[in-house]
Formats: structure tokens, sequence, C-alpha cells
């Protein structure tokens, strides 16, 4: 009996420990049986000892003088065990997570920014980069710089995120480099267009796509203040939303270990001159021949062809099917505090995450995806975790594709005059579905969750519980009753909607969603400014309309997983709202900010939770404000001017020996 107790209890414990962060366990079935099978066993052992112990003539004392060391020693512990795991199990929580996880990134968010900038002169700049990179900067640094501080910029210092792009091209050759550059433009079906620089000006090349020539305009654009400083070269554009390059976890190691600064590349004083020769080592034949890089995986699920860059053992890497149906509240523990979404870094990663692969239109069925595995130097404009695609400011946002106006039609009114309203219109481009998958992408899951969720009365308890306070003022995950859509129970409107029609869907996934969703007419974009709360979901790649929400007044809610060239500039929790793609604390987190109250409770409405406004008044705030320094166009310039100077240096035939000293 106690043997049978104490496994009993153990699972329970198990139970209540990998979930603890994520989600309450339902019920307390196993703690009444464990009680009960304890109190029995004990009862048992009296019982016997009592019979058969004095029946074999052994003196009676026996019990009682075992009694404290047998049983109630055992007897305390467990019952001390027992409450411990009864209080993890009712999670009360004295404040909600959400106030932790504000004040946690507005540290965050300092430290950031504190280190971001530390030099105050280009001598200090050169210094700063040196103990960082353990590097000379590449030459044109100083023409960088000066270019940098005319335009104000907050960010002087920290472009770790680039740095860790460009690291693994560190374990190839120059020559290499370049060679693979005129393999993927060589053939058109690679969907990859070069930028040419020759001569300080900035050129198309010979051939392009006529439906992307925009986006290598605005790439030209990018870079025509500042090309005078550029080396000869050619830069390779990814043509296509989804990211191209996912190179196997080792021999992205191997790649990023030769790479790696140090002491030594310091030791040598730096030349600073580009190779003269420069034109002629990048020349592009006539005809060039094709050369074919990529495998077309496109609607397939691409899940596994990025999990390579994860380790061996991962969790990704070893799970490889997976049951669809049930939340996966393991692959969230890890990035997340109760249903909070509490490390937007973590969050994107695949690797403790295997059931991403059935939540992502990315994941699920990309429309085009033609991935390599071998280091391919291709610049992108967004990607998921794992890949190793070299961010560069997107044209999308630099040429004004979609922008932020708030005009006297479209006026963008103070937080508190807008309405208290979740909007959201997209169309359903995440990915092509096909044999149902259309379930498991994240707008869709939205859409369905906002307007059709099933698992109301009468026929299902909610299964999602929402951190609510109870009488005593502490925090607890509870359902709402039966009678109560959570829904129409928060206090603000849910206007999320599919614009016009089913996009991206074949066979009889079209008529499926046809039938399953409702649609809305198109809006005007500069409308979203009379909403308090914009939610904001990946589509094919990362979601454009991003930058122009933070830089409204309204607060920006993100559930995505690609990240740009401005991720780390970002703090969750601080300028925008981060939310789980799983969406299971979407609920939870608008409680938070909106409050809650029960209609059907007496039928005048039981407030459930009070609203927090202020603190989505400061996120909202906060967001424009830091938009407004850091992602400014100056911004995208400054990044993409120190991005192809250390690209110019990378693929010099003398890169060891050229740099920038003081
Ligand atoms: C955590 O909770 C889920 C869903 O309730 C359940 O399937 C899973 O088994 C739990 N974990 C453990 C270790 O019991
Ligand atoms: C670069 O500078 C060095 C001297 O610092 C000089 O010897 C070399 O010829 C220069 N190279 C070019 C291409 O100008
Ligand atoms: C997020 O997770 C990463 C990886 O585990 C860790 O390095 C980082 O410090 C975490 N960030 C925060 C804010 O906890
Ligand atoms: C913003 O909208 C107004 C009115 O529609 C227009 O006149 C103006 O040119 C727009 N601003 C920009 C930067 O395009
Ligand atoms: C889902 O919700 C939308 C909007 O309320 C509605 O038009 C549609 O009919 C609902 N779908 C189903 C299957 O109930
Ligand atoms: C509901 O929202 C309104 C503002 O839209 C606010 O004045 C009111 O206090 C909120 N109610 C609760 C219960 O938070």
């Amino acid at each position: 009996m106690f043997m049978l107790c104490i496994c009993l209890y153990c699972t329970g414990l198990a139970f209540v420990w990998t979930n603890r962060t994520v989600l309450p366990p339902n019920g307390v079935m196993p703690f009444v049986a464990f009680l009960v099978l304890f109190l029995l066993g004990a009862m048992l052992y009296v019982h016997a000892d009592a019979e058969y112990g004095n029946g074999r003539g052994q003196s009676s004392q026996r019990l009682s003088r075992r009694m404290p060391f047998s049983i109630s020693s055992v007897l305390i512990l467990l019952l001390f065990f027992l409450g411990w795991s009864y209080d993890l199990q009712t999670q009360e929580l004295v404040a909600h997570p959400i106030d932790w996880l504000i004040s946690k990134a507005e540290k965050q968010s300092n430290d950031w920014a504190s280190q971001a900038s530390v030099s105050q002169n280009l001598a200090e700049c050169v210094q700063e980069y040196q103990r960082r990179y353990e590097r000379h900067p590449p030459p044109g640094f100083d023409a960088w710089y000066r270019y940098a501080t005319a335009r104000n910029s907050v960010v002087i210092d920290d472009y770790d995120n680039m740095m860790e792009d460009l690291l693994p091209f560190w374990g190839i050759s120059p020559a290499e480099i370049r060679l693979r550059t005129q393999q993927v433009i060589s053939d058109s079906w690679n969907e990859v267009s070069e930028i040419i620089i020759r001569n300080g000006h900035a050129g198309l090349g010979p051939d392009f796509l006529p439906t992307h020539r925009w986006m290598l305009d605005g790439a030209i654009n990018l870079v025509k203040d500042f090309s005078d400083y550029l080396p000869d070269m050619v830069i390779a554009f990814n043509l296509n939303d989804e990211p191209r390059v996912a190179v196997p976890y080792n021999d992205l190691q191997r790649l990023r270990d030769i790479g790696t600064g140090s002491p030594k590349h310091l030791r040598q004083t730096a030349k600073h001159n580009w190779s003269a020769d420069r034109a002629t080592t990048w020349h592009i034949p006539e005809d060039p021949g094709s050369t074919r890089p990529f495998e077309d995986h496109s609607r397939t699920n691409a899940f596994s062809a990025g999990t390579v860059a994860c380790p061996p053992t991962s969790f990704a890497q070893r799970a490889t099917t997976w049951d669809s149906s049930a939340l996966c509240t393991s692959c969230a523990a890890p990035h997340s505090h109760g249903v909070f979404l509490s490390n937007w870094t973590l969050s994107a990663s695949p690797c403790h995450q295997p059931d991403l692969r059935n939540l992502h239109g990315f994941y699920l069925s990309p429309a085009a995806f033609k991935p390599s595995h071998q280091l391919l130097p291709i610049f992108s404009q967004s990607k998921v975790h794992g890949y190793a695609d070299i961010l560069y400011p997107s044209p999308w946002n630099y040429m004004d594709k979609i922008y932020y106006n708030a005009t006297v039609e479209h006026p963008d009114p103070p937080f508190a005059d807008k309405h208290s309203t979740l909007f959201w219109r997209g169309a359903t481009s995440e990915g092509v579905s096909r044999h149902g998958t259309w379930k498991g992408m994240t707008r869709q899951r939205l859409v369905h969750l906002a307007n059709n969720l099933t698992t109301i009365p009468p026929s299902r308890s909610p299964t999602l519980p929402i951190l609510l306070p109870n009488p005593q003022g502490k925090y607890t995950y509870q359902t709402l009753p039966h009678t109560t859509n959570p829904i129409t129970a928060l206090n603000l409107s849910l206007d999320i909607a599919i614009v016009d029609g089913i996009a991206r869907a074949w066979d009889n996934d079209g008529a499926a969603q046809d039938a399953e969703f409702g649609f809305a007419p198109p809006t005007d974009f500069q409308d979203h400014w009379r909403y308090r709360y914009l939610m904001d979901v990946d589509g094919a790649a990362y979601s454009g309309r991003f930058l122009p929400f933070l830089q409204s007044r309204c607060v920006p809610f993100r559930a995505a997983i690609f990240r740009s060239w401005w991720d780390a500039r970002l703090t969750a929790w601080k300028h925008f709202v981060p939310v789980d793609v799983r969406l299971h604390g979407l609920l939870s987190t608008l409680a938070y900010f909106t409050g809650m109250a029960d209609p059907a409770g007496d039928g005048k409405g039981v407030v459930l939770t009070k609203g927090n406004a202020g603190a989505a008044e400061m996120i909202a705030e906060a967001g424009r404000e830091w938009a407004g320094k850091v992602l400014r166009k100056e911004d995208m310039e400054i990044f993409m001017f120190r991005l192809l100077l250390e690209w110019g240096r990378l693929t010099d035939d003398r890169r060891d020996e050229i740099g920038f000293v003081a």
C-alpha cells in the first residue's frame, strides 16, 4: 500500500512539476487517491502489527516503540510534500505575472540601451568593437561612424545580431563566398537576384524578375547615400519571403568556430584599403551556366528542413511525430511563465518545440520554399530561428509599401479615446493549405478562437483556464462556469476577421474554410489607429505591418516566429505584448489589460477582474517613442551601411589584413 501510494504520489508530483509553469493540472483526484491509500495503508499496518505481532508472542510494545521512526516520520514527510504540491497545484499568486514581466522588461530594455551605445567618439567606438568582436573594424568604419552619428543613431556599438549572422562566413574563403554568390544568381529558378556595386554605384544585375523589381530598387535606394564608400561587390538578395539557408548543426558549429575572432586577429596592424582588383574577382560571366543549389520543398511540411540547425539532442530532433490534438505544455514551458510568454527570444526556437510543426503556415506548407543545407550567402528580410540567412532591413518598410500615416481623415487619437477592441484583418497567406493544414495555421487559429470557439457551452467546458483573482485577492487559474463564453466575458470586443475570402488553398480546403469562417470587407490600413489593441501575426514571413503598429498610439499584440533585423532592439512587454503562437494565453493576457466580467453571473454582470488600461497605454507609448529613435529609415540605412562594410571585408581576399585602426 505504501509503495503504491508513493508511486501515485510521484506521478502526481511529476504532473504538477512539468506542467507548473504553463497550466495548472485539472483535478485533485491523484491527491485524494493518495490520501485515501495512505490512511488505508497506515490502518492496515497498525491492524496487522496488533494482530500478528501479538499473535507470535512478541512484545506488545513493539508498535509503540517503532512508531516514531517507521510511520510518524514518513507520515510527516509525506504530509509536508503533499502540502507543498497542493500549493504548487493551486498556484496561488500574490501578484499578476504580467506585472512582474513588465517590470522585468523595463530593466532589460534599459540595460540593452545602455550597452548599445557606450562609446563617445570614434576611437572609443573602435575599441568597443575590438572588445566585442576581437577583430579590427572593417575599412570605411570612420565614414560609417560619421554617417551614424550625424543621424543621431542611438545604437552605435551593439550590432551583435549582425555579427552572429556573418560569423559562419568567416569559416569559408572569400573566393568560395564569391563563387557561391555567382551560383545562386546564375539561374532565375533559384529566385535570388543581385545588386552590383561598381565604383561606388549600386545597380541591378543583367537579369532580374520584373515582379520583384521594387524590392531590388528598394535595396538600391537603401544604399545610395553611402555607396561611395562601398567596395566593388555583388550582393545576392532572396526574392522569396521564406528564408533559404539551413545549415546542419555540426557544420555550422565548425564554421563558427573557425570564424570566431581572437586576440591573434588584433595583433596584426591593419591596412585601411580594399584590395585593388575586386571588380575582376567578382567577374560575372556573360553566360554563367546554371546551378541550382536549392531543393524545392514548397507546400510540404518544412519543419525538419529547419531543425537540422538544432543540436542533435534537442527535443525537436528527437520527436519526429507529434499529436496535434493536445496542447504541448512542456514545449511552451521553457519560454513561459504560466500561460504568459516570458522569453521572446527563446520562444522563436523550434528546438524545444516539436509541436510548432503543426502550428504555423511556414512550417506546415510554405507557398514558396527553396532551401539549401549549404552555407550560401543570401540576404533575406526575415527568418525563423535556425536559418543562416543574413538579415537586412526590409525594402517593404523602407519603400513605404505600408506605413503609418495618421491624418485628419484617419486620426490616431490618444489611447483613452480609442475603441476598446482587439483588431485584426488579413488574408490566409501564411501557407498553402492542403489536406486540412489550415487548421494549424496561426492566422486561421486566431480567427477561429475569436469567432468560432467550439469549446464553449453547452457541449464542453472551456479547456483554457484563465488567470483571475479569487475572493482572497490571490491569482489562480480558473475555468469559467459552463454557461459563460470567455470571449464575451472580456471587457473588450474582438474584431478579428479574414478579408474577402480564402487565399492559398488547394483541393477541398478552400470550400472547407469558406464553410468555417465569416469574412469582412477590406478596410483602409490607416483605420487601424481607431483601436486600442492591434493584433499582429506572421504571414508567409515577418509581418510588414508591425512597424507601423509600433509607431502608432496603439498596443501591438504580436504572435510570431519570424525575426527581422530590428528584433534585438525591441523588448517584449515593454514595447509590445508578446503572444505565444499556441494562443493559449491570449485570453488571460487580454483579461489583464481590459478586465473581465461574467455576464451570466446573476444577470447583472459580476466583475471577475479589473482592467489595467494604464499598463497598456504605457506599452503603447514606450513602443511609439522607441520606434521613433531606433527604427527610423535612417536607422535602416545605418544598419545596411555597416552590414555592407562587413560584407565587403568578408569577401576581400586580404580580409585578415585589412581593417580600420584609429
Ligand atoms: C501535463 O499536462 C498535459 C495536459 O494536461 C498532460 O498530457 C501531460 O501528461 C502532463 N505532464 C505530465 C508529466 O503528467
Ligand atoms: C593599400 O595600402 C598599402 C600601404 O598601406 C599599399 O602598400 C597598398 O598598395 C595599398 N593597396 C591598394 C589597393 O591601394
Ligand atoms: C531567454 O532565453 C535565452 C536562452 O535560454 C537566455 O540566454 C536569455 O537570457 C533568456 N532571456 C531572458 C530575458 O530571460
Ligand atoms: C499621408 O496622407 C495624406 C493624406 O492622405 C497625404 O497627403 C500624405 O502625402 C501622406 N503622407 C505620406 C508621407 O505619404
Ligand atoms: C464563425 O464565426 C463567423 C463570424 O462570427 C461566422 O460568420 C461563421 O458562420 C462562424 N462559423 C461557424 C461554422 O459557425
Ligand atoms: C471596461 O473597460 C472600460 C473602458 O473601456 C473601463 O472604463 C471599465 O472600468 C472596464 N471594466 C472593468 C471591469 O475593468
